[in-house]
């Protein structure tokens, strides 16, 4: 696993309909796949040092970001649950369910201090936020999107590498996965080098990094 030294490795996954969408019109994407694709998420999860969400998925989805097994008992003990990270200015909601995440309390990095809350960023320059998060000790971040921050991060080429669930279904509709990458001709499209495809019951997991090889560009 390399990424730039300055910040932390940087995965984006999500889930999405062979439509491309992220979510219904309404909003609702819970749950676009199914058990087995959430589950090997779930697993993925439990390996990174923490997890980001923008505040819209927050306020969307009330996500507990917790790396669970399917009887939802925790995967990992708490002290190695990835570490709740919320970009955007936005509130989160007093009742929000990430304000128990179980791995608040226990402590980050060398410094030894706990982690008293989610930690928040703003968003305004994602590459200082992300080398803040290096500095924490904070060495890979699973990013669980929703499309907006996950665009944002790609576009600014933070991106080490995506994992996208694609469920054979179709929702139509304005809720694409991305919006806005930078990719205004098919001469800046990004292409990506697969490393892993598999089945995960109905679904297919295909993981792909954005670094490519010479002979693939
Ligand atoms: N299918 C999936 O895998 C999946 C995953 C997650 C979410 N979703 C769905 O996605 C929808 C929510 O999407 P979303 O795009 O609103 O959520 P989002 O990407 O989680 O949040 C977007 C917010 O992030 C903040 N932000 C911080 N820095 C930013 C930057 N540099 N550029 C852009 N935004 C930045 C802004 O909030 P502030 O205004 O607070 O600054 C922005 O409104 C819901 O329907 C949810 O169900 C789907």
């Amino acid at each position: 696993m390399t990424s730039a030294p300055n910040r932390p490795f940087i995965t984006a996954k999500w889930a999405q309909t062979l439509d491309g969408r992220a979510a219904a019109a309404d909003g609702s994407s819970q749950w676009i796949t199914g058990a087995e694709a959430r589950a090997d998420v779930h697993r993925r999860r439990a390996a990174a040092d923490a997890i980001l969400v923008g505040t819209g998925t927050v306020l969307a989805d009330d996500p507990s970001l917790t790396a669970r097994t399917p009887a939802g008992e925790l995967l990992v003990p708490s002290q190695e649950q990835p570490v709740p990270v919320v970009v955007g200015r936005r509130e989160i909601p007093s009742g929000a369910k990430l304000l128990e995440h179980p791995r608040l309390g226990h402590p980050l990095g060398t410094s030894g201090t706990p982690v008293a809350e989610p930690i928040r960023l703003t968003g305004d320059d994602l590459a200082a936020d992300l080398e803040h998060l290096k500095a924490l000790g904070i060495h890979s971040v699973f990013v669980e999107g929703g499309p907006t921050i996950v665009s944002a991060l790609i576009r600014a080429g933070l991106v080490d590498e995506v994992l996208v669930y694609v469920a054979p279904a179709l929702l139509g509709g304005p809720r694409l996965a991305l919006n806005d990458i930078g990719a205004n001709s098919i001469a800046d499209i990004r292409r990506l080098h697969v490393t892993e495809t598999l089945q995960l019951g109905a679904d297919l997991l295909i993981r792909a990094t954005t670094v490519v090889p010479k002979e693939e560009r």
